[in-house]
């Protein structure tokens, strides 16, 4: 019996070294241990062995068993592996559509300040940024926004229950900015002129919220000081940045308004760029979108911070971007920004 087995061990490991494929690995298993296979052979001639070698040579025939078993399970792992790297279709269904990764995007409101702070600062305008908490001093009495003005009113603006802050021997409650104009006042407290800034960031204002309005939203400031700025100046500037976010064929138009921080004001509007001055819906029939306020620097601003309102002048701006933003993409809601609703997000 033990000599039966070398010889079939010889006869097997010399088929396996040879065998070249899953076929021909599966083949040796049925030659060597399917039903009509060698190890079948040799338990059936343990019938005519003595009894007292029976056990002996049943055991050398369970290990045989196990030996060749293990043998052809490496073999066929071996294969495997060597082979789905040689060929990897035969394995894997290389059609079937993979998981798709869905790339993140940046929020359209951030994509659209982006787009404003970088034309502006092609022209020059450094980006600044101010803080979301501040004081009446900063929202309104720097500004030349005086103590009776409407704008001031609790309905206007959100009031924090905190305890005042004491400047020039007066008390001024703390507030959420309801416009980025106070960034103007930060900056010329700190440093001297020239000064070419914009600050985009959010403001809170108590409104109902509808499909035009949000106690949050963004705005961009912008501010120029120097020595003899002219109205000209901010018109050349503004229609420049007009034609740069809505395309070059954009037609702007001042219009006289009031603001308290600026002397002379206007209101800047472009052509309806739905519908190129014709009056639709989205301008009220006017043919005209106002898009941001702006003017001449008050000389009262520049004596609140220091400036000799004699030997400079200035102008400043001061835009929403949630309006821009409806306006470039035609959005007709503006909670939709809020909502985080991917198939919106998604479009931008
Ligand atoms: N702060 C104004 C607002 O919230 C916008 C504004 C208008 C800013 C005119 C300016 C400006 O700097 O000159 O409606």
């Amino acid at each position: 019996m033990t000599s039966k087995i070398e010889e079939l061990r010889q006869r097997f490991n010399s088929e396996i070294s040879s065998a070249d494929s899953h076929q021909a690995i599966e083949n040796l298993r049925i030659e060597y241990l399917g039903r009509k296979g060698a190890l079948r052979d040799l338990l059936s001639q343990m019938a005519s062995l003595p009894a007292e070698e029976k056990p002996k040579a049943g055991i050398l025939i369970n290990e045989f068993k196990n030996e060749l078993t293990a043998a052809l399970d490496k073999k066929a792992s071996e294969f495997k592996t060597a082979s789905v790297s040689k060929n990897p279709s035969e394995y894997f269904d290389i059609t079937m559509p993979g998981v798709s990764q869905e790339a993140g995007r940046k929020h359209p409101l951030t994509q659209v300040t982006e787009e404003i702070c970088d034309i502006f600062t092609r022209m020059g305008f450094e980006t600044v940024q101010g803080p979301q908490i501040e004081t009446e001093y900063y929202n309104f009495e720097a500004l030349n926004i005086p103590i009776n003005h409407p704008s001031r009113d609790a309905f206007d603006t959100f009031y924090l229950d905190l305890k005042p802050q004491k400047k020039n021997n007066k008390d001024y409650q703390w507030l959420l900015r309801s416009q980025t104009s106070t960034v103007q006042i930060r900056v010329m407290e700190k440093r001297k002129p020239p000064l070419k800034i914009i600050a985009p960031g959010r403001v809170f204002r108590p409104d109902a919220t509808d499909a035009s309005h949000s106690f949050m939203f963004h705005q961009i400031e912008g501010l120029l000081v120097d020595k003899k700025v002219t109205f000209a100046q901010l018109k050349n500037c503004l229609g420049s940045f007009a034609k740069q976010l809505f395309g070059s064929k954009t037609k702007t138009r001042f219009r006289p308004h009031f603001f308290p921080f600026t002397e002379p004001s206007a209101e800047v509007d472009v052509l309806c760029i739905i519908c190129a001055g014709k009056g639709c819906r989205v301008c009220g029939q006017k043919g005209w979108l106002e898009v941001l306020g702006a003017g001449m620097v008050n000389p009262a601003v520049f004596e609140a911070v220091g400036y000799g309102p004699k030997k400079y002048t200035g102008f400043a701006f001061g835009m929403g971007v949630e309006r821009l933003a409806m306006l470039k993409f035609g959005i007709t809601d503006i909670r939709m920004f809020y909502e985080n609703d991917l198939r919106f997000l998604g479009q931008f």
